[in-house]
């Protein structure tokens, strides 16, 4: 790993969906000067980085991932000032920012796209995707043609999303021009760095039928990202690829290019969608992460450390148990993931056990992609019942309900109604029970980041994974010059593991655990240094 990639291993990000995350002035929507007032909260956590999701001007048809102005900020979400405040202190704290960059697609009520379906020729006209006909049948993301005809140019556009988010043509030089400078406005702002909304589609591969890893792809990557005022930013790309030659071309040191990318192999765990469970989900996600850790090591490259996001519920609903033994799976979980090598994700709320809910019907869902698969299941013959139990286990609205931080009202997110209703167990599940508690996810959160920032051993060092792909368990050690570190995670049954060799015990999650001992219960984990 080259020395700039080495410099990322110390960050620590914190993901927030402003929507829900703090609602400042009581409107039912959080915003800017709502996360402002959480940020001595997140610096407590140990976290040295925020990933702002969408919070540009956007008429919402998917919650900000339609950008009507990249230098403007959501209504609801407050203003520019509001904006330059927040950097201000973050900056103070020593956070630094990365701000998500949705460069595939705009909304249809950005200014490029309003002049450009006007006319054949205006000076926008080739900024997106226009046929006379559908050159294809590929359906979007959220449902119907990828096509929508224009009656002003009497031709189709291309939108791999909704119809309200058309993607932009970045083989025209113009688009790339006007992108590069959307990102230097915000390192001017004092971005630190960018997630990468679907990097991978940004050039086409319309011959081979895909909408993404087309001929231009790195180019425009380059374009992006391999420039002098780019060229320190931490970068973070969404992208698609399982294959390691693939992810190379991504994030090898020598192609300034990204610096990792979040990629869905561990989440997909085997599966051709989200809506349904894993099998033997751990074992699984085990198998799938010592790949990962070996193959990245191998080749020098920074991987990201994630369970949770805005698109996938909560992991523990998932792949734990988020019943009684939420505790136990929750911190079983943060420590199979954040003590490996690479640069750990905590998604708002996570860090102190939220939960996927249970709804019995459909108005208590917002999301479009949640609204496509309910009516794609019901024409498939599930019942409706059926059908919205598959939404609560796959919807990404459970990873967008407001942050319960309170038994005040609304969760204390907000006194106002809700943008989309609370949890379903927010009086069991918020921040001021978990604190209050003797098990408290949060307190387990900010002792493992401290263990994993306190040694070069879980920052720098080599993985090597102990326990087999037949084991019901996962150990793995962290080694750097004559520091080592033996991390025990067993799943959900119970397990005898000979400890005896591995040292001291640093950091455990059933309080009765004092050593050795063989016997592991469900979910319980034991990081010793020896
Ligand atoms: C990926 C984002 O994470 C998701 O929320 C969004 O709907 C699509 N890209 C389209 O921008």
């Amino acid at each position: 790993m080259d020395k700039k990639q080495e410099s990322f291993l110390d960050l620590v990000i914190y993901q927030i969906y402003p929507r829900s995350f703090m609602d400042s002035n009581n409107d039912g929507i959080g915003d800017i000067r709502g996360i402002i007032s959480k940020l001595d909260y997140i610096c407590e956590l140990g976290v040295n980085a925020i990933w702002l999701c969408p919070c540009y001007k956007s008429p919402n048809k998917d919650n900000g991932y339609d950008v009507a102005d990249y230098r403007e900020i959501m209504d609801e979400f407050g203003t520019m000032e509001d904006m330059r405040e927040l950097i201000r202190e973050m900056h103070s704290r020593g956070m630094k920012l990365i701000m998500d960059l949705v460069p595939n697609h705009t909304s249809d009520q950005h200014k490029w796209f309003v002049e450009s379906k006007k006319s054949k020729d205006n000076p926008y006209s080739d900024y997106y995707y226009w046929f006379d006909k559908p050159i294809n049948d590929w359906r979007a993301s959220f449902g119907g043609s990828v096509w929508e005809y224009v009656p002003e140019r009497n031709q189709y556009y291309l939108h791999s999303y909704t119809i309200g988010q058309p993607d932009l043509n970045w083989d025209n030089p113009k688009v790339v021009k006007e992108m590069q400078d959307v990102v230097d406005f915000w390192v001017d702002m004092g971005a630190d760095g960018f997630r990468i909304d679907v990097i991978d589609q940004i050039s086409k591969d319309f011959e081979n039928g895909r909408n993404c890893f087309g001929p231009n792809l790195h180019k425009y990557i380059n374009l992006l990202f391999g420039r002098e005022k780019t060229a320190h930013l931490f970068t973070v790309g969404e992208c698609w690829a399982n294959d390691i030659e693939e992810i190379k071309r991504h994030i090898d040191a020598d192609r300034n290019e990204l610096s990792t990318l979040f990629q869905f192999d561990h989440l997909e765990a085997g599966r051709s969608e989200k809506f349904t469970p894993m099998e033997d989900s751990l074992c699984t996600v085990r198998d799938i992460l010592v790949k990962w850790q070996t193959l990245t090591g191998q080749h020098g490259l920074l991987y990201s450390l994630f369970t949770d996001n805005h698109d996938n519920p909560p992991f523990i609903s998932r792949a734990g148990n988020d019943k009684e033994l939420r505790y136990e799976s929750a911190t079983c979980i943060a420590t199979m993931f954040y003590l490996l090598k690479g640069v750990p994700f905590i998604y708002q709320g996570q860090e102190f056990g939220i939960t996927s809910s249970s709804y019995d019907d459909m108005s208590y869902f917002d999301d479009v992609e949640s609204f496509d698969m309910f009516n794609r299941l019901v024409k498939q013959g599930y019942s409706r019942e059926e059908a919205v139990q598959k939404i609560n286990f796959g919807g990404r609205d459970n990873a967008r309900r407001p942050v319960p931080w309170s038994n005040g009202v609304g969760g204390g997110f907000s006194e106002a109604k809700t943008w989309i209703p609370l949890s379903t167990r927010v009086n069991e599940i918020n921040l001021e029970n978990d604190l209050a508690s003797e098990k408290s996810i949060f307190r387990f959160y900010k002792d493992l980041l401290s263990l994993r920032k306190g040694s070069k051993a879980f920052i720098n060092g080599e993985f090597a994974a102990v326990s087999k792909n037949e084991d019901k368990y996962f150990v793995f050690t962290r080694i750097f010059e004559d520091e080592k570190f033996t991390v025990v995670c067993n799943f959900e049954c119970e397990s005898d593991i000979d400890c005896t060799e591995f040292g001291t015990l640093v950091l455990s999650n059933y309080k009765d655990r004092f050593g050795t001992e063989k016997l592991f219960r469900p979910y319980e984990i034991a990081v010793y240094k020896g």
